[in-house]
């Protein structure tokens, strides 16, 4: 995700910010940016130390804001890179975060006359201020009048040139972070750029906006009332201030979950009206009216979350939907017909087979249509049309958040392709809709529960061959628990259809070979209980994950990770955070290095 720095004090600001940038170059970004008062604005695209080298030694000043970009709106180039501007070059703006009316207030703007420079959503805030001071506000004013009008979420570090002895702050969403020294102050987005400086530290609460001096601080309310807070004192490592405190990014990305959720849905689902508003595919609009098939095409992780889209798409926008290995299929001489929407799933948008599937697929005449979490990457530039999973770098080489973030875009292009197709009735579309927003809750709920899953884990920590197994939408988690436990924790571990356990998986359970088990309270979890009754029947140990409430299972099972109630569309979102954990703690039980783990990489750039 992008990184935001600020200083105000005493000392050049140009080097510390520097210096802030690369204590958060580990969040990963594309380009990079910084302005100092009374020198200027200077930006990069790529790595910190290509916008280090562009500043000349006469570039100085004391008070400075600086960011670290990961598109989400608009490529990586210097004009998208912040900080942002206004008309006259007099405010100067970093942000995290997504606007998501950016649309119609650049549009408003523009009708009076302001001139866009970038394709951000962020600059916008930039000409909301200027208009607002035009007409007479004070900067405080027009910024609470602009925070007001915009929505979505932000983290914003502002310069206004004619008060050039302080920062302006403000956050809804997007962490910030004061950090309050000796004749000095800064700001971030993550307290890690802050800890070399200072350890005293405040974070901002949603709502709440900060005037920032070299001796002071003050803090407000969105209605302009001031709040007294005292700072807090951290005491964290550098190193655990990039991983928020949590041993692993791995087990940080777990317990990202329900913003997850919030940032991929974020823009799209419009909570009042219930509808799904997907603008991103508004140009390729008639041709999805016309398609008659889809193939949906990755590799790992993300070639799971794409069989958890074909069983949604199938039932509810009901398109026939082939899943396929990307390394498959572009060798196997598939057939593309006329009326095929091709889509790439992936976190890195980098992975070569992905890549060529696509590449085959258009030259075969497909409409292509990815989503892909990395902005700019080679196969979101290669699609007709992308959706952004809106939910900043994934770190831990094994991917938790990208899945879950996949499968909640996947529910809302069903729900959109429904509607397009004119297959959806609104009352299950608003149902659907509902069940989505109540997501994240649940989510967080598993995730409190996590020393329980621990405890699971613990116990089944001696063992060295697993069975994971589902049916319809846990089919796939079965497959994407087990590769989890593979990757991080070196156990072998098998995914398999419940239907299948008779085909050949059945004579290897004895009391060594547990079946983790996926008996949520769904249409096909009579036939999970039949499966788990012959495991159990032939002495098999079973660790089931169940809908809370299930007591059935408590008198069958060894063990049980209960989970909350969801619609069964979205269930597999519910049923693999559990996995996720348990793989993590067995990995990290094992004493391994579960971010990176040995002989896999994060971004397959190679066959
Ligand atoms: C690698 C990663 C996996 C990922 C897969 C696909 O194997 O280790 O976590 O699921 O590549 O990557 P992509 O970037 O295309 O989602």
């Amino acid at each position: 995700m992008c990184g935001i720095f600020g200083y105000v004090g005493k000392k050049e600001a140009p080097a510390i910010l520097i210096d802030g940038l690369k204590a958060l170059e580990y969040r990963g970004y594309d380009s990079a940016g910084l302005y100092v008062a009374g020198a200027g604005l200077v930006k990069a695209v790529g790595q910190v130390k290509n916008l280090e080298a562009k500043l000349t030694p006469d570039f100085k000043g004391t008070v400075g804001i600086a960011h670290t970009r990961w598109a989400t709106h608009g490529v990586p180039t210097e004009v998208n890179a912040h900080p942002h501007t206004d008309c006259e070059g007099k405010i100067y703006l970093a942000h995290n975060g997504i606007i998501e009316n950016y649309g119609e207030l650049k549009a408003e703007l523009i009708g009076k006359g302001h001139k866009f420079a970038s394709a951000t959503d962020s600059e916008v805030v930039a000409h909301l201020l200027e208009d607002f001071v035009k007409a007479g506000s004070t900067f405080s004013e027009a910024l609470t009048k602009t925070l007001a009008m915009i929505r979505g979420t932000y983290g914003l570090a502002i310069v206004n040139t004619s008060e050039p002895d302080r920062l302006y702050v403000a956050r809804k969403g997007s962490p910030i972070v004061l950090g309050i020294g000796e004749g000095e102050n800064f700001l971030a987005s993550d307290p890690s750029a802050i800890v070399p400086h200072t350890k005293k530290v405040l974070y901002l609460n949603d709502g709440e906006w900060a005037i920032l001096k070299t001796d002071s601080y003050q803090l407000f309310s969105l209605a302009g009332e001031e709040i007294k807070r005292e700072p807090t004192v951290i005491e964290w490592s550098v190193e655990e201030t990039k991983k928020g405190g949590y041993d692993h990014f791995m087990l940080k990305e777990i317990m990202e979950g329900d913003n997850v959720i919030k940032n991929s849905f974020r823009g799209r689902l419009l909570e009042d009206s219930l509808e799904i508003k997907l603008d991103e595919l508004k140009e390729v609009e008639e041709k999805l009216k016309g398609i008659k098939r889809i193939i949906i095409t990755s590799c790992g992780t993300a070639l799971y979350s794409g069989m958890v889209g074909e069983y949604m798409l199938e039932e509810f926008a009901k398109i026939p939907v082939e899943i396929e290995y990307a390394s498959e299929f572009r060798y196997r001489s598939p057939i593309v017909e006329a009326g095929t929407m091709v889509m790439a799933i992936t976190q890195s948008g980098e992975t070569a087979d992905t890549l060529a599937a696509i590449r085959e697929a258009k030259r075969q005449g497909a409409l292509i249509v990815s989503i892909v979490n990395t902005v700019g990457s080679t196969i979101a530039r290669e699609s007709d049309a992308v959706i952004y999973n809106q939910i900043g770098p994934e770190i831990g080489v094994a991917s938790t958040k990208a899945f879950i973030s996949q499968v909640t875009i996947f529910s809302l292009l069903t729900l959109y392709l429904a509607k397009l197709r004119g297959v959806a009735s609104d009352e299950e579309t608003k149902k659907m809709i509902k069940e989505i927003v109540a997501l994240p809750e649940k989510i967080k709920s598993i995730l409190e529960r996590r020393e329980e899953i621990k405890e699971v884990a613990t116990k089944y920590a001696g063992f060295t061959d697993f069975l994971f197994m589902g049916r319809k939408y846990t089919f796939p988690i079965a497959f994407e628990g087990a590769l989890k436990l593979k990757e991080i924790s070196y156990v072998h571990a098998e995914g398999y259809g419940a239907g299948e356990m008779k085909h050949g998986p059945i004579a290897m359970i004895d009391p060594n070979f547990p079946t983790v088990a996926l008996c949520l309270s769904d249409s096909v979890y009579e036939k999970m209980i039949s499966n788990v009754e012959e495991i159990k029947a032939r002495s098999g140990k079973v660790l089931a994950i169940a809908t809370v409430g299930n007591e059935t299972l408590k008198t069958l099972a060894d063990d049980i990770i209960y989970v909350p109630e969801t619609v069964e569309f979205l269930e597999s979102i519910i049923a693999v955070i559990p996995l996720q954990l348990f793989a993590y703690y067995i990995g990290i039980g094992k004493g391994y290095d579960v971010d990176k783990p040995r002989n896999l990489a994060k971004s397959v750039t190679v066959e």
